[in-house]
């Protein structure tokens, strides 16, 4: 193969092949030389509900890298798991009237079978109620107590419970949770706290020397400037108004708080301070922990400023991801759009998610979700791109050489440019996944996959096949779009695994290595290709997003059905008010006269109210809950001196009271028993 290339091409074509060949070989020399250990973690995920497609990303990711790291010759470490612990799980358990084990150990399990579905391939999956990590626990808690850093006080202040976090007055945002906007709770208890101040300005020295340390660069101001410079307050690390969590096991009243028990998790998995430290010697300090950006102050402050308690080393790596969002808002807010993976891998199959997951989310920022983008994506860049690649190939080499691989013979200049690129893809694709740059690796592959479209155009081997006289270039051309897809088929496994193995057995590839790639000559002559099936069919759009349209709508339903049903979490009372407050509102009685729908707004309706008095308009976001005509001669309750405003350009004077679920999947219309004179009083 080298030498035929030598012969044919001029010398500084020659010239470049060498040097990427030499490329390769110090890679593949550095990787045989290199076996070393890589450990790769993502957060322990909260069993409080089923995932969605936004928060298998990080799994995902991970799952990638460490496919990505073994391929490449490292020995790799990957955790995930669950964390169990906390006042939340154990309210939802309270609601649902089981234990919180009982209720933990069913979720777990479907985060399992989920984690089996996306094809991830974690190392350990470790619980927080596993026994080991709760005995490492306490050891934990008790050396930072004994050492001092841990002290017994009171606590008074403000507690999030669904983030699980502590806040002071002053770190509220308009009264509510900083993190999610949620309302707080107060707290006062007798707690343990941890000394985090001690350790500040070690910290900040740190993070300053080691500017890989957090991970991107915009985050790592963020933690500094808005957290740390201001100075830390100790933090909170016990609490004793619920009981499901880990001891302290010198104060049993108290448990330990659950950041403090989660974090600990990735060196407990590793057997940190109990019998077998081995795992711990070859995998600590981690390479990476991969998270959101919402936890990202849990990773950057509280977790260093404990290691540096624990005298251990710090994690080479904090990376904070963007969120996949969908249009518009968060994902729970989630209407239209199927965002339930398991729906998502029925339809389109595991690899068109875990490519858009991976693909969609660019670096250090955050990605948008809808069904329509994702269909579009998984039609252009799997079934155009690749599929029909794969198809095209297998297909001519049925048709031409009744389904045996050719030899390679007459090579032409235009083979060049392809193998190159072929020979160089590898470094770089490893180049973007050393900076955790998933998409751009991707980018890279696909760049390869439209080359070698590109050179199918160039060469027409359908043209080749017509003439006899031409089959020795015929052989090699499909020669080359079959090693190119072997190259692909080796790029793309960590990301897309299943997608792999299929290539592979379509093409009948079996050398697979990373180190194969050295050399563009990896396909073996004479073996027997087999086309088995499309391996990403084109998806009709119209008709999948109306197909979803229907599921979405069925979703929404049993879900409203379930509010029935169930008991709804408890949202916390606001903060007290006196008479006085009260008194400041107006509400009066008023009858509906007209009402239509607001174009281009689905959630809004216009309505005309009778006020004894006066006319008023009002706006009110009730448009998927009632039709306009059921409305009309409706005596409902207006907030009637509300400042007006304007929504969507429309006047609202005004807002009609109603009940609503925690999720906004059921609203009712608050109104009186009986009849009453329009512009009665409300109070
Ligand atoms: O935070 N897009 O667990 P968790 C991308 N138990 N990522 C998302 C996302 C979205 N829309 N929504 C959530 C916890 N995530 C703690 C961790 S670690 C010691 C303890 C990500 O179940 C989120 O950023 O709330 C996080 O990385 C992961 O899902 C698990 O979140
Ligand atoms: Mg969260």
């Amino acid at each position: 193969m080298f030498l035929v290339y030598k012969l044919t091409f001029a010398n500084i074509k020659v010239l470049n092949f060498i040097s990427v060949k030499f490329e390769s070989i110090k890679r593949k020399e550095g990787i045989l030389m290199n076996k070393k250990p890589y450990y790769i973690t993502t957060p322990i995920y909260y069993p409080s509900a089923k995932l969605h497609i936004g928060n298998t990303y990080t799994t995902v990711a991970a799952d990638a890298v460490a496919r990505f790291k073994r391929l490449t010759g490292y020995d790799v470490m990957f955790l995930t798991g669950s964390d169990e612990h906390g006042q939340k799980i154990q309210r939802i358990a309270e609601e649902k009237g089981v234990t919180p084990k009982q209720y933990v150990d069913e979720i777990v399990a479907g985060i399992k079978e989920l984690w089996k579905l996306m094809n991830i391939s974690y190392d350990k999956f470790i619980r927080t109620t596993d026994n080991y990590h709760e005995e490492s626990v306490k050891k934990i808690f008790k050396k930072l107590y004994d050492k001092g850093d841990i002290y017994k006080g009171e606590y008074e202040g403000w507690y999030c419970t669904p983030c699980e976090s502590f806040f002071t007055e002053s770190q509220l945002v308009d009264g509510k949770c900083p993190d999610c906007g949620r309302p707080v709770e107060k707290a006062k208890e007798e707690a343990y706290f941890f000394k985090m101040s001690k350790y500040a300005d070690r910290l900040i020295e740190y993070i300053e020397t080691h500017p890989d340390f957090i991970q991107p660069e915009t985050r790592k101001n963020e933690m500094l400037n808005n957290f740390l410079r201001p100075g830390l307050q100790d933090l909170c690390v016990s609490r004793t108004s619920f009981n499901w969590g880990i001891p302290v096991e010198f104060d049993t009243d108290h448990v330990v708080y659950v950041w403090i028990d989660a974090l600990s998790n990735y060196i407990t998995a590793l057997g940190y301070l109990n019998d077998e430290p081995a795992l711990m010697e070859k995998y600590w300090p981690a390479d990476v922990h991969l998270i959101g950006k919402d936890i990202l102050r849990f990773h950057t402050i509280y977790w260093p400023i404990m290691l540096m308690a624990l005298e251990l080393p710090l994690p080479k790596q904090v990376f904070g991801h963007g969120w996949l969002m969908l249009e518009g808002g968060k994902m729970s807010k989630s209407k239209g759009n199927i965002v339930d993976p398991e729906v998502l891998v029925e339809h389109f199959g595991v690899d068109a998610v875990r490519y858009y997951l991976l693909h969609e989310i660019p670096f250090g920022s955050d990605g948008i979700f809808s069904n329509e983008i994702f269909i579009k994506k998984t039609n252009s860049d799997l079934a155009n791109d690749l599929g029909n690649l794969l198809s095209r190939t297998v297909t001519m080499i049925s048709k031409y050489f009744g389904g045996e691989m050719p030899a390679p013979n007459v090579k032409e200049a235009v083979d060049d440019e392809l193998i190159k690129l072929a020979l160089e893809t590898p470094s770089k694709v490893e180049k973007e996944i050393d900076d955790l740059k998933i998409p751009y690796a991707l980018d890279h592959i696909w760049t390869l996959i439209r080359r070698t479209n590109k050179y199918i155009d160039e060469t027409e081997p359908w043209i080749l096949g017509k003439d006899e006289s031409k089959k020795d270039r015929l052989s090699t051309v499909l020669y080359n779009l079959s090693e190119s897809l072997r190259f692909i088929s080796v790029l793309v496994s960590p990301f897309l695994p299943e997608t792999s193995e299929k290539i592979n057995e379509q093409l009948n590839i079996d050398l697979t290595s990373w180190d194969s790639l050295v050399s563009f000559d990896g396909t073996k002559a004479g073996t027997k290709v087999e086309k088995k099936g499309v391996i990403f069919p084109r998806i009709d759009v119209e008709k999948k997003l109306a197909e979803f349209e229907k599921i979405a709508e069925e979703q929404r339903k049993a879900a409203a059905a379930a509010n029935d049903e169930e008991k709804q979490e408890m949202i916390p009372i606001k903060d007290e008010i006196t008479i006085d407050d009260f008194d400041k509102i107006d509400l009066r009685v008023v009858t509906v006269l007209e009402c239509e729908p607001i174009k281009k707004a689905k959630k809004l309706l216009k309505l005309k109210v009778d006020l004894g008095g006066e006319i008023r308009q009002v706006v009110s976001g009730i448009a998927q809950h009632y039709k306009p005509e059921d409305l009309i001669g409706k005596q409902v309750i207006l907030v009637a001196n509300l400042k007006p405003v304007k929504l969507r350009g429309e006047l609202s004077q005004g807002m009609i009271l109603a009940a609503y679920t925690n999720d906004d999947s059921k609203l009712v219309l608050a109104g009186i028993q009986g009849k009453l004179p329009n512009g009665s009083q409300v109070g």
